[in-house]
């Protein structure tokens, strides 16, 4: 049985006393309305320490949105995995499209992160998907299989229970277009058949993977009725309460 999980990726929005206020406020909601998913979010840098002070004591998971592929030394501007462990961040997102896009990620630097955070026992949310070129020219599958296979190169099959990953159509990431369900269920089976295949039918029954581009409290219901949507990776629709609370009671 595998169990909702619902991230919100705050991207570079929120103010740390916002961030903090709204995750006082969130964590406060989601207590009283009791529900039986997962529910992360990820704020900026800066904010990290404030949202963990204000969730504390919830099951809210907080996460970066990035990290350094290296633990220490001469690297301007970066934050270690260690750091964020410190101030008690366990989890983070690697290979987003927008690190992909504007900051030049590549598969093999976004492997890197991948294998440094769970060798510190962090657990990783992989964000993979299609442009609407790749997507238009029939090659979807292929940047599908790449981005796994060489994102998730020497991962063993004992740490993929740390993984999660997000099947994010770049085309339909703050442009308002949603994939349809079918089609994000379609390609989420494809990526747990590539998981079988890396490793094992196990690991990839078990295997979490969320949808992510344009979700909102009117598409979550159809989208995790499908039978491979195991969760969502809410960007825009994550930054009110009034959005991202219906999100995550999708089910009531
Ligand atoms: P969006 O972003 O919900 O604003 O489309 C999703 C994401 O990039 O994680």
């Amino acid at each position: 049985m595998r169990k909702p999980y619902i991230a919100g990726n705050w991207k570079m929005n929120l103010t740390p006393s916002e961030g903090k206020a709204y995750a006082a406020e969130l964590s406060a909601a989601v207590k009283k309305a009791g529900v039986d998913c997962r529910v992360m979010i990820a704020p900026s840098f800066v904010s990290l320490p404030g949202v963990v002070e204000a969730v504390k004591g919830s099951d809210i998971v907080v996460a970066a949105q990035n990290m350094a592929n290296h633990l220490a030394g001469a690297y301007t501007g970066e934050v270690s995995p260690e750091m964020l462990k410190d101030i008690g961040v366990n989890t983070v997102i690697l290979g987003h499209s927008e690190r992909r896009q504007y900051y030049g990620e590549t598969d093999e630097i976004i492997n890197s992160k991948v294998l440094l955070a769970l060798s510190l026992k962090m657990e990783v949310v992989l964000c993979v998907g299609e442009t609407l070129e790749e997507r238009e020219g029939g090659k979807l599958e292929e940047i599908l299989e790449r981005q796994l296979r060489v994102g998730l190169k020497d991962v063993l099959p004992a740490e993929m229970g740390a993984v999660t990953i997000a099947y994010e159509p770049v085309w339909a990431i703050g442009t308002g277009k949603t994939a349809t369900p079918e089609d994000a269920d379609s390609a989420h089976a494809f990526i747990r058949r590539t998981v079988a295949a890396l490793y094992s039918e196990d690991i990839a029954n078990n295997l979490i993977i969320q949808y992510g581009g344009s979700v909102k409290p009117g598409n979550i219901r159809a989208l995790m009725e499908k039978e491979n949507i195991d969760g969502a990776l809410v960007g825009g629709a994550s930054l009110k309460l009034d959005d991202f609370l219906p999100i995550i009671i999708f089910s009531k």
